[in-house]
């Protein structure tokens, strides 16, 4: 019997040039699945385009709703941001398409999985891994990878079995979801030359942004936005509408050196505003409304989280314990906070929370509190025990050292 392959499919060459090889190469029936994560692509065009490659079925799957509150959800409570830097947009979304792959594959009886990365990158790591776990007996086909297969070589094939290419495939290899766009390849490989203006789509260059500021309030519950400018918003239309404020004004470029899981370091280009400024957002209530040790002892938590959801370990079972705890402490992150976009430049000028711990009278001055000032130098008594009586220590040898030795008699 033939084979029977699901192939997750972007539309671009190379899983494109896939459907014709594994069509070809191994005689196999090729299934092609299209998953929403809001990358922006027309998955009407997408489909056509499977089919007239001559797949036996293509499958479009909007998964938006699915990514922004299974994914993005407990990405914005981890605080994630890889390498302090990338808000891993599109490593979220890759164990979601595997597992809309590995639905289709059981409901249509396919016995592969074909994912179109290459040896290089981070996007095999997730997929392997996922679809590995969530499909156990499934091959597992990463044709770009295994079979050594060049740009070039792709591009010849393209052409020769009529497979269309777009030109802007040819200039930047594009990578987006609803979390933020990834552009790279073309000039952005060389690592200092600055990022052309035509690699970004989704935010304006500083200049160009308008030359007044913009205050935006975003509402939290239990750790989640949930509103813009005190508007309810359902989550989808909530980060679309902060993709596009924060955008206009010029925020959410990120250029940054990452380290891959395979070890290579690499530049890589984003555009991710509303994941910058929800991101920065939620941190900020959290310092407001959780004590000192949670503070720090959940940076360490976020730390872990984010090295896992970036290198493709989504499915191991320390992520759902550490979830666990982060969804714990999310209880008391409820209230606002107020953000001034301008110029490419996001600053938090404002916060409030009916959980705040902050209290302005304790902390001022000038007002006779319940804070007793007389306890304090107690305190720093014990507290600096150990640091004052090792630096009096040392001291007192120096000063003995100096000191002319005794003359023998
Ligand atoms: N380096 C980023 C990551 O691993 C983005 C890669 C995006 N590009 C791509 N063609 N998939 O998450």
């Amino acid at each position: 019997m033939a084979d029977k392959f699901v192939l997750a499919y972007s539309g671009g060459l190379d899983t494109s040039v896939l459907i014709k090889y594994l069509q070809e190469r191994c005689k196999a029936q090729v299934i092609t699945v299209t998953v929403d994560v809001g990358q922006g692509d027309d998955l009407k065009a997408v489909g056509e385009k499977a089919k007239k490659l001559g797949v036996i079925k293509n499958v479009a799957i909007d998964a938006k709703e699915e990514f922004v509150k299974d994914y993005i959800f407990p990405a914005i409570k981890a605080n994630a941001l890889y390498e302090d830097k990338y808000p891993i947009s599109t490593s979220l979304s890759r164990p979601l398409i595997a597992k809309k792959m590995v639905e289709v594959a059981e409901k249509e009886g396919a016995n592969g999985l074909v994912h179109g990365c290459t040896g290089r990158g981070n996007d095999q790591v997730r997929f392997d891994i996922t679809l590995a776990s969530l499909a156990p007996g499934k091959q597992i086909l990463a044709p770009v990878r295994d079979w050594g297969l060049t740009r070039e070589e792709e591009i010849e094939y393209a052409k020769e079995n009529n497979i269309p290419i777009s030109e802007g495939a040819k200039k930047y290899s594009i990578d987006a979801s609803l979390w933020g766009r990834a552009i790279e390849c073309g000039l952005l490989e060389d690592a200092n030359n600055e990022p052309p203006e035509d690699a970004y789509e989704w935010t304006a260059s500083a200049d160009k942004a308008p030359n007044t500021p913009e205050v935006i309030t975003i509402g939290f519950e239990a750790g989640i936005p949930i509103s813009l400018n005190g508007k309810v918003l359902k989550p989808l239309a909530l980060i679309e509408e902060i993709n596009k404020v924060a955008g206009k004004h010029g925020v959410g470029r990120i250029d940054h050196i990452e380290d891959r899981v395979v070890g290579l370091k690499s530049r890589e280009v984003y555009e991710c505003p509303a994941a910058l400024v929800i991101l920065d957002a939620h941190h900020d209530l959290e310092k407001m409304v959780m004590t000192r040790n949670q503070v720090l002892f959940k940076q360490q938590i976020d730390a872990q989280w984010v090295n896992l959801a970036y290198s493709g370990l989504w499915v191991d079972p320390l992520k759902d314990d550490l979830d666990a705890f982060i969804n714990k402490s999310q209880e008391n992150v409820t209230g606002e906070v107020k953000i001034k976009l301008f110029k490419g430049s996001m600053q938090i000028i404002g916060r409030n929370s009916p959980n705040s711990l902050y209290n302005k009278n304790l902390a001022n001055y000038n007002i006779k509190t319940s804070f007793n000032q007389a306890y304090s130098k107690g305190f720093i008594e014990l507290y600096g025990l150990q640091t004052v009586m090792y630096n009096n220590l040392k001291a007192a040898e120096k000063t003995a050292g100096k000191k002319p030795k005794a003359k023998k008699s």
